[in-house]
C-alpha cells in the first residue's frame, strides 16, 4: 500500500496550570499510540500541537497570582515539555500559540473569512462587572449550568455535562473578579457567521462515517438546534490582536482564544515545514484530498473541533476538513473528572516521578475512555501494571530470555521442525497484528491493547503446554523449537506493543537482534546471542497517597 499522509492533530493544552492523568489518557497517549502505529506501517505522519497560551484560563490564573500572564505561560509550557519527554510523546512539532507565525496564520484565516463574508461586526450584550468596571468574558463569569444544574459552570463551558455555554446562559451568574452579580451591557464585537455556514456544515457532518456516536450526535444535534453567530473578539488585553485593518473596535479587544487556538493545527503544520527547510511541505496534509486528519481531543472540545473549526475551514475554502474527531470521554478520579483548574487529580509530574514511562503508558492505555467515562485510581494503576503488564508480558519476555540462556547457551536456537502447535502460535501472533491493524486504524486503541495482551497470554499458554523446562533434559531439539517459536512470537508482540510501549518494545527487539520492517512479525536470526536478561519492568509498590 502506498504511504498515506496522516495529520495527527492534538488538542492544545492551556498553559494555565499542571495537567493531570485524565488529559494524558484522554488525548496525548491515544494520539501518540495512533501516530506511532501509522509511522510503523509506513505512513507519513505529521503530529502537531502546542501550548494554548491565550484565553481566560491563563489570565484568571495570572490575576490570582498577581503576575503577568506570560509568567504563567512560560512556567506551564516548560512543565508540559517535561511531560512529553517523560511519557515519550513523539511530536513532530510541539509549539505554542504565542508565535509570530501563529499570529500571521490566524490573521490569514481571519482575512479570508472576512473577505468571504463570514466575519462581520455585531452589537452584543455582554456581562459587565460594575464594581470592577470591566466586561467579563468567558471564565470571568461562573454560575449554574442551564442544562444539568451543575452549580460551578463557567461562562464558556460546563465541566459537568460538557456543553458549551455562553456566559448569558448561566443561572445566577456571578463575577469572578468581585463576586457580584454582573449586568448586561452593549458592546461591539466581530462575529463568526456560523449561521451562514450551518447548512454546509450539516451536509458535511452527514457524510462522516465511522465516527464515535457521541461525537457525531453532539455535533449534529448542536448544529440542528441552529448555529448562532459567535463573537470572535473579547474585551481583554491578553490575546492575539486584531489584524490592523479590522482593529476598529476601540481599545482592549483581542481575538477570541477559541477562534485562533484551533488554527494552531494549521499554523503548527506551517511552522514544522519552515523549520525543516521545506516551507511548502505542510500542503500535502492540508490540500491533498487523499490526506487524512485525526483530531485527538476530550469531549468538552467536541463543538469546537466538529463544528467551529470545520466552519472556519469551510469558510476559508481549499483546506481539508477533519477525517475523524475521535474525542474521548473523561477519566474520573473518585468519580470526579480531573480538572487542571480545580485541582482534581494530581499533576502528571507526580506520576512520572514514581512510575516508569512505559508502565504509566500501559496503565493509561488500558483505561482509555473511548466509550464511557472511566475510573482511575492509584491502586488501579499499580494493579494494571503488576497483574497485567508484568505478569503477562514482562515476565514472559524475561522467562523466555532466561531459558534461552539456560538451555541454549544464550543464542537464538534452530527452529528445527515446528509442528502444528508451534505454527498455530505464530499464526496467532500474526492474527494479533492483523486485528490490531484494524482496531488502531479505527482509533479503537483500548481494544487494540487488549488484543496484544491476548497474544501475550497465548504465548504463556503455549509455554505451559510445551514445558521447555521439562523437555530440556529429554529432548534438546524439542526445547530448541519451543524456545525459537516463543522468541519469534515475542518479537511479533514487541512490534504489536511498540505504539503503546515504545521504549520497552525497542529494548526487546534489540535484545532479539531483529530488524523490523513494518507491521509484521520480524524474522529471527538463528545464532544471535542474547545479552544477559534484564527485567523489562519492576513490580510496583503501592503508590504513596501523600505528596
Ligand atoms: N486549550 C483548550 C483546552 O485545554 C484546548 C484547545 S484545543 C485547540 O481545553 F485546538 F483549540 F487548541
Ligand atoms: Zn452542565
Amino acid at each position: 500500500m502506498p504511504a498515506r499522509k496522516i495529520l495527527v492533530a492534538v488538542a492544545w493544552p492551556y498553559a494555565s496550570g499542571p495537567r493531570h492523568l485524565g488529559h494524558m489518557a484522554g488525548v496525548y497517549i491515544p494520539a501518540d499510540i495512533f501516530a506511532r502505529f501509522h509511522r510503523a506501517v509506513g505512513n507519513e505522519v505529521l503530529m502537531v500541537s502546542g501550548s494554548d497560551v491565550h484565553g481566560t484560563p491563563i489570565t484568571v490564573r495570572a490575576d490570582q497570582e498577581g503576575v503577568d500572564p506570560q509568567v504563567i505561560v512560560d512556567r506551564y509550557h516548560a512543565e508540559f515539555l517535561d511531560y512529553w519527554q517523560q511519557l515519550a510523546i513523539s511530536w513532530d512539532l510541539y509549539t505554542t500559540t504565542g508565535t509570530d507565525n501563529h499570529r500571521e496564520v490566524t490573521w490569514d484565516v481571519w482575512r479570508r473569512l472576512r473577505d468571504h463574508g463570514f466575519i462581520d461586526r455585531q452589537v452584543a450584550q455582554q456581562f459587565f462587572d460594575p464594581e470592577a468596571a470591566r466586561f467579563l468574558p468567558d471564565r470571568y463569569v461562573e454560575g449554574t449550568c442551564p442544562h444539568c444544574g451543575y452549580p460551578a459552570a463557567r461562562g464558556d463551558q460546563c465541566d459537568n455535562c460538557g456543553r458549551q455555554l455562553d456566559p448569558a446562559d448561566l443561572i445566577d451568574p456571578r463575577s469572578r473578579l468581585s463576586g457580584t452579580t454582573p449586568v448586561m451591557r452593549d458592546t461591539e464585537h466581530y462575529f463568526l457567521r456560523l449561521s451562514a455556514l450551518q447548512d454546509d456544515l450539516l451536509g458535511w457532518l452527514h457524510t462522516r462515517k465511522g465516527w464515535r456516536r457521541h461525537v457525531l450526535n453532539m455535533a449534529i444535534g448542536f448544529t440542528e438546534e441552529g448555529l448562532h453567530d459567535r463573537a470572535v473578539t473579547r474585551d481583554l488585553t491578553w490575546g492575539i490582536p486584531l489584524p490592523p485593518e479590522s482593529d476598529d473596535l476601540g481599545e482592549g479587544k483581542r481575538i477570541y482564544v477559541w477562534f485562533e487556538a484551533v488554527i494552531g493545527y494549521l499554523s503548527a503544520s506551517k511552522e514544522w515545514a519552515q523549520r525543516k527547510g521545506d516551507p511548502e511541505a505542510w500542503r500535502g496534509w492540508w490540500e491533498d484530498a487523499a490526506a487524512e486528519s485525526y483530531y485527538f481531543i476530550g469531549k468538552d472540545n467536541v463543538v469546537f473541533h466538529a463544528v467551529v473549526w470545520p466552519c472556519e475551514l469551510i469558510g476559508y475554502r481549499g483546506l481539508n476538513l477533519p477525517t475523524d474527531v475521535p474525542a474521548n470521554q473523561y477519566v474520573t478520579f473518585g468519580g470526579e473528572k480531573g480538572s487542571a483548574s480545580r485541582g482534581v487529580g494530581r499533576p502528571v509530574s507526580w506520576y512520572t516521578e514514581r512510575v516508569e514511562p512505559d508502565a504509566l503508558r500501559y496503565a493509561l492505555a488500558s483505561v482509555l475512555p473511548e466509550q464511557n467515562d472511566t475510573e482511575l485510581s492509584d491502586g488501579e494503576i499499580v494493579r494494571r501494571v503488576n497483574e497485567e503488564l508484568v505478569a503477562t508480558w514482562g515476565n514472559l519476555v524475561h522467562r523466555v530470555a532466561s531459558m534461552t540462556h539456560r538451555y541454549c547457551e544464550g543464542s537464538v536456537p534452530e527452529p528445527g521442525e515446528p509442528d502444528e502447535t508451534d505454527r498455530a502460535l505464530l499464526a496467532e501472533v500474526d492474527a494479533t497484528l492483523g486485528d490490531m491493524d484494524d482496531l488502531i486504524r479505527a482509533v479503537r486503541l483500548r481494544p487494540g491493547l487488549q488484543r496484544a495482551m491476548a497474544g501475550a497470554a497465548a504465548v504463556n499458554a503455549y509455554l505451559n503446554d510445551r514445558q521447555p523446562w521439562s523437555t530440556a533434559t529429554t529432548d534438546h531439539g524439542r526445547t530448541s523449537t519451543t524456545l525459537a517459536t516463543a522468541l519469534g512470537a515475542i518479537a511479533g508482540l514487541a512490534v504489536a506493543l511498540a505504539p503503546y510501549l515504545p521504549a520497552t518494545s525497542a529494548a526487546v527487539l534489540e535484545t532479539l537482534g531483529v530488524a523490523t520492517s513494518g507491521w509484521v512479525r520480524p524474522q529471527l536470526v538463528t545464532g544471535h546471542r542474547l545479552p544477559p536478561p534484564v527485567p523489562l519492568f519492576a513490580k510496583m509498590e503501592p503508590l504513596d497517597g501523600d505528596d
